[in-house]
């Protein structure tokens, strides 16, 4: 029988678009998922939204929507962004769903019936957008949330309570005896020392203020509290109490539930307590992964400093987001996500390493041999180190992700790319090429770089889903043959000569950014063409004395006719800068928060080498407001200003109304 191996995502809030937060969980999640499956267990994987809540109700109604509406419509972006992420969840669930509301009104009734559950009247600090009370001396400075800042409410409400402190003993005893139970182990130490020994109090698991959620089947004024809602979802997507018990029985208790940081407590102390309560067996691990930041600032929603995975998804590929998130953010801890270390190891590591060493070993092997793999000769002692880390890489990304450290599993593959880059330097095959008497040397050097490429692929699958397939086409390893599997790469050597490889197109092509040398020279080049035509137009003024002005509809590089349907497409607003500040390591860009009426957007403009933010902030200006939304580094741009310039872009200056207008009023 194989072993089962079960993981869980958080369910993600559907108050708001997805961002790069939720996928960095998600990827993570997958690629345990997708390497569990390589390694022949039997895997369930589940993801899902949380879809309940005060701020859910708020925002759907600020959407003029009904709370249900609101929820469906995210559901479509979390999936669609799980798609292409390649998110290769086995059930996804929501706690709108019919079978998880019955389920949780049946575990409250029974704590309810067995006497953990019982009632009374409650009144404390209440923050409303954390849907939490708070005593006295948990409030913050200036007796605030301590979770979110904000002020407080004094709230008395009737609420249910969890008999929490019952089971307090019970779980400091599994947390002490079972050092793997809460993971990184920094983790488990601030759960036991803040939360666990000062002593825990009962916990209030019902809500008379909400009405979006799930009903206590017996008093329907109370609203069951979100996280009483939310942390059964491991189980009830599962079938607990529905009468079918065959995937509890199969998959629980869990072997991982992944979170973030945040939200360890409530998985290291409450849904143990509630497990407890119902008799059953606790989760193996909870993993509290740390927070994606954005110039050292939690990336979220409610600060507006999120990045949008669409957009780096569209331009560079999903796989290269995961390369990204998987490889260079610290396990356990929390990681800046900026452009420019994307940019930076997207071209090194997938561009220069990755995809050079497919590129070249594919190109020679077509040169030298058209394409066909050639049987072995006996190995030299440079082949003899590279077998010898080839078959010693799958252990170590084994063991790396035993103990879910995706950065040294993804280094442990990329010290094998290296290690063939180094082979190629060191064999030097267009040097062998040149001798006839060395074929068979060139024969075995390609066929140790092809067999390492098909090692490097079978391990990447559940890193970088999309381009293990493109190394085994190019590789000629098609289809789903036992060359992909885990078990062909525990022996070497298993790709058979006369395989055919063929050349396709490049892995990862460089992205050209301000700082490599060949854009520097490229933007140096223009500057100088540039310069050399409006030399020559001075010269041409200065020459030709003052020019002829003529009476023609045609100017010698006008753009072809449009109608005035074609024109009306484009909607034209006056606009108020109200923000403005450089996008960083980019010459070129500012990025800019426009009022347009009562709303506000952002817009990235090419003008930061003609306006500083300060001479910016406060101007009225002319935008196009339904330009489809673009991608400059990371930020999404939604409109674009009007500006006046020569061809050169030496001289650019904005549009301006002759006098103060209305903010939002259409320009025609
Ligand atoms: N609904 C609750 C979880 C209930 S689980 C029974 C919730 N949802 S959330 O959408 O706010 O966050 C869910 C998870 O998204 C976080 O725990 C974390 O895994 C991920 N992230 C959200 N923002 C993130 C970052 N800025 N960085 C990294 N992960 C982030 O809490």
């Amino acid at each position: 029988m194989d072993k089962t191996y079960y993981i869980t995502t958080p369910i993600y809030y559907t108050s708001g678009k997805p961002h790069v937060g939720h996928a960095y969980c998600s990827i993570m999640a997958d690629t345990l998922a997708r390497f569990h499956r390589l390694i022949g267990d039997d895997v369930f994987f589940l993801t899902g939204t949380d879809e309940h809540g005060q701020k859910v109700e708020e925002n759907a109604k600020k959407q003029g929507l009904s709370p249900q509406a609101f929820v469906d419509s995210l559901d479509i972006d979390f999936k669609a962004l799980w798609n292409k992420l390649n998110i290769s969840y086995d059930a996804y669930i929501r706690t709108t769903d019919e079978q998880h509301r019955l389920a949780v009104q049946r575990i409250f009734q029974k704590l309810y019936e067995q006497g953990d559950i019982y009632k009374k009247d409650y009144e404390g600090h209440y923050c409303v957008p954390c849907e939490a009370y708070w005593t006295e001396h948990q409030l913050a400075e200036g007796k605030v949330c301590p979770d979110c800042g904000r002020p407080v409410t004094w709230l008395k409400e009737e609420s249910y309570f969890f008999r929490a402190s019952k089971y307090a003993q019970r779980l400091i005893d599994h947390i002490e005896s079972h050092p793997e139970f809460i993971q990184p182990v920094s983790r488990s130490n601030e759960m036991m020392n803040n939360f666990l020994k000062p002593g825990l109090q009962d916990i209030s698991v019902s809500r008379t203020s909400i009405n979006w959620g799930i009903p206590v089947s017996f008093d329907s004024k109370h609203t069951i509290y979100v996280w009483i809602d939310a942390l059964p979802n491991y189980i009830t997507a599962l079938g607990y109490t529905t009468g079918n018990d065959q995937l509890m029985k199969r998959f629980w208790p869990a072997n991982i539930h992944l979170v973030g940081k945040e939200i360890i407590r409530f998985h290291t102390v409450i849904w143990p307590i509630i497990l407890m309560a119902l008799d059953l067996p606790l989760p193996k691990q909870i993993y509290g992964h740390g927070w994606l930041l954005m110039d050292n600032d939690k990336m979220s929603k409610s600060k507006g400093n999120v990045v949008d995975p669409n957009s780096i998804i569209n331009e560079f590929g999903s796989d290269a987001l995961r390369h990204f998130l998987l490889s260079k953010i610290p396990t356990g801890n929390d990681g800046n996500f900026t452009m420019e270390l994307f940019n930076q190891s997207f071209n090194t590591d997938l561009a220069n390493d990755l995809g050079n060493l497919l590129s070249r070993t594919v190109a020679m092997q077509e040169r030298y041999f058209q394409g066909k793999v050639q049987p072995p000769c006996q190995p030299e002692a440079l082949d003899q180190s590279l077998i010898q880390l080839a078959l010693e890489t799958p252990q170590e990304v084994h063991d790396a992700m035993l103990l879910n450290d995706f950065n040294r599993a993804v280094a442990s593959i990329w010290k094998l790319v290296s290690r063939c880059n180094k082979y190629i330097d060191e064999t030097s095959p267009w040097t062998l090429a040149k001798d006839v008497s060395q074929s068979s040397r060139l024969g075995t050097v390609l066929y140790h770089l092809a067999e390492c490429l098909r090692v490097i692929a079978v391990l990447l699958q559940p890193f970088m889903p999309e381009t293990s397939p493109k190394i085994f086409r190019q590789l000629g390893v098609m289809g789903r043959t036992p060359l992909q599997t885990w078990d062909s790469i525990k022996t070497y050597g298993r790709l058979p000569a006369g395989t055919v490889v063929k050349k396709e197109e490049s892995l990862f092509p460089r992205i050209e950014t301000e700082q490599t040398e060949a854009a520097k020279a490229k933007r140096e080049q223009k500057k100088k063409t540039d310069e050399t035509i409006i030399k020559k137009g001075e010269k041409e003024m200065e020459d030709n004395k003052p020019l002829e002005i003529i009476e023609t509809n045609m100017l010698p590089d006008q753009k072809p006719q449009i109608t005035i349907d074609d024109f009306a497409k484009i909607d034209f607003r006056m606009a108020e800068i109200i923000a403005c500040e450089k996008v960083p390591k980019a010459d070129r860009l500012l990025k800019l928060k426009v009022q347009i009426g009562h709303t506000v957007r952002t817009i990235v403009s090419g003008i930061a080498e003609h306006y500083t933010p300060d001479q910016l902030i406060g101007k009225q200006i002319c935008v196009v407001a339904n330009l489809a939304p673009h991608s400059f580094r990371g930020i999404e741009s939604n409109g674009m200003l009007l500006a006046a310039s020569d061809d050169a872009h030496t001289s650019v200056i904005l549009l301006q109304p002759e006098k103060p207008t209305q903010s939002g009023w259409r320009v025609k």
